[in-house]
């Protein structure tokens, strides 16, 4: 079975993020042929088009590069005022410019992680809009919403409720058959 190389993006910055922490669960519940490489964007630059024509940022390319080699991009992302937080739509942002996109047609799941009661679901559909108009193939189902996370992850990040590591077990695994259908369907031929 082709080894699947998943490339994580985390919403937040913070260094004890729930959300980083939800991240790095799912990549110790991927299948065996799954691995995970979490990718550090926080040197982005704000998006700017005067920058842009003098040439792509090189932090810019290289994680162009990044998500053009992988074959599945996941995100995990806090809800910033009912939204996506300004620094990761700044990203994607710049994702989205110049020739060959490298999220189209790329695998992509969402998760998300609130101490609130909904979990994030709000930004997963703003995010999901976003993906839409670049092309990319988002992973319809499972969602996972975690909800109340504070009380899921013990302070060093490790989660402690079952129910949770089920959910992202069981999205890790379709997301898993979610590659290959779409490599399936992308193939010519
Ligand atoms: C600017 C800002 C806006 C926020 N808005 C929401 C929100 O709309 N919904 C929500 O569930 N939590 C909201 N929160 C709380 C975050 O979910 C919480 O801070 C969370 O821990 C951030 O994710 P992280 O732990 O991965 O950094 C907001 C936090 C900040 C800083």
């Amino acid at each position: 079975m082709k080894h699947i190389d998943v490339v994580g993006l985390c919403g937040s910055l913070r260094t004890h993020s729930l959300n980083l922490a939800a991240l790095r669960l799912a990549g110790s519940c991927m299948p065996p042929s799954m691995t995970l490489d979490v990718v550090d964007w926080r040197d982005v630059p704000p998006f700017d088009a005067d920058v842009m024509a003098e040439g792509m940022p090189a932090v810019v390319t290289a994680l162009r590069e990044r998500l053009r080699r992988a074959d599945a991009v996941l995100i995990a992302t806090p809800e910033y005022n009912f939204s996506i937080p300004g620094m990761l739509k700044n990203a994607i942002d710049w994702v989205s410019r110049g020739t060959d996109q490298p999220l189209q047609r790329k695998p992509v799941a969402i998760l998300s992680a609130s101490p609130g009661p909904v979990g994030g679901a709000r930004v997963q559909y703003d995010l999901r809009k976003v993906l839409l108009f670049m092309d990319a193939m988002v992973l319809p189902k499972p969602e996972v919403f975690i909800a109340h996370a504070t009380a899921k992850f013990s302070a060093d990040g490790h989660c402690v409720d079952e129910a949770t590591i089920q959910f992202v077990t069981d999205q890790m695994m379709s997301l898993e058959r979610w590659v290959r259908q779409v490599d399936r369907m992308i193939q010519p031929g």
